[in-house]
């Protein structure tokens, strides 16, 4: 039999405004995913906060929309971690488009809660560095340190 290992890491998950009223559901199914919730904050995002999460997409045509949507309301930030964090999330989010997602990914969050291709109902780091940026501005320069600390196993 063979076994395969990942590496712990971080990522930032994000409830969009439009599915914070589904937070618990959404929050429970992370954690049946066997992500730790290490930190979690629900926040109205500034637009120039959107734009430094979206920073990859600042020459994208929906850019000026996305950013607007999400600082139209309160959102939930989290850092999760769990082995293979990044992709893991990305998995459990489904496709961009939630239309797309319901065909391929029935069971992912995007079919279940997400509405169009904007308002998707979630949001995952792409990469570790990306996380690595927006978690000081999101939670304060002290959670990187708070957050290295921790030395608790992850269970899957
Ligand atoms: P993208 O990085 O392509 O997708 P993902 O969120 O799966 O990483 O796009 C980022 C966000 O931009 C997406 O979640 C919603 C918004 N977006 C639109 O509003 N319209 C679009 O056509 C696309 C592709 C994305």
């Amino acid at each position: 039999e063979l076994e395969f290992f990942f590496p712990t890491q971080q990522t930032v998950a994000v409830v969009k405004p439009n599915a914070l009223s589904e937070k618990e559901n959404i929050v429970k199914k992370i954690e049946e995913s066997g992500f730790k919730v290490s930190l979690s904050k629900e926040q109205q995002l500034t637009k120039e906060i959107a734009e430094q999460l979206y920073a990859d997409h600042k020459d994208s045509e929906f850019f000026n929309e996305l950013t607007d949507f999400m600082s139209s309301g309160p959102s939930l930030f989290m850092v999760l971690t769990r082995e293979d964090a990044v992709m893991g999330w990305r998995a459990l989010m489904g496709p961009t488009d939630p239309e797309e997602a319901k065909q391929s990914q029935p069971e992912s969050l995007r079919a279940l809660f997400g509405e169009d291709k904007l308002k998707n109902a979630v949001h995952g780091s792409s990469n570790v560095e990306n996380a690595a940026k927006i978690i000081p501005v999101v939670f304060g320069e002290e959670a990187i340190a708070t957050d290295n600390n921790e030395d608790e196993t992850q269970q899957q």
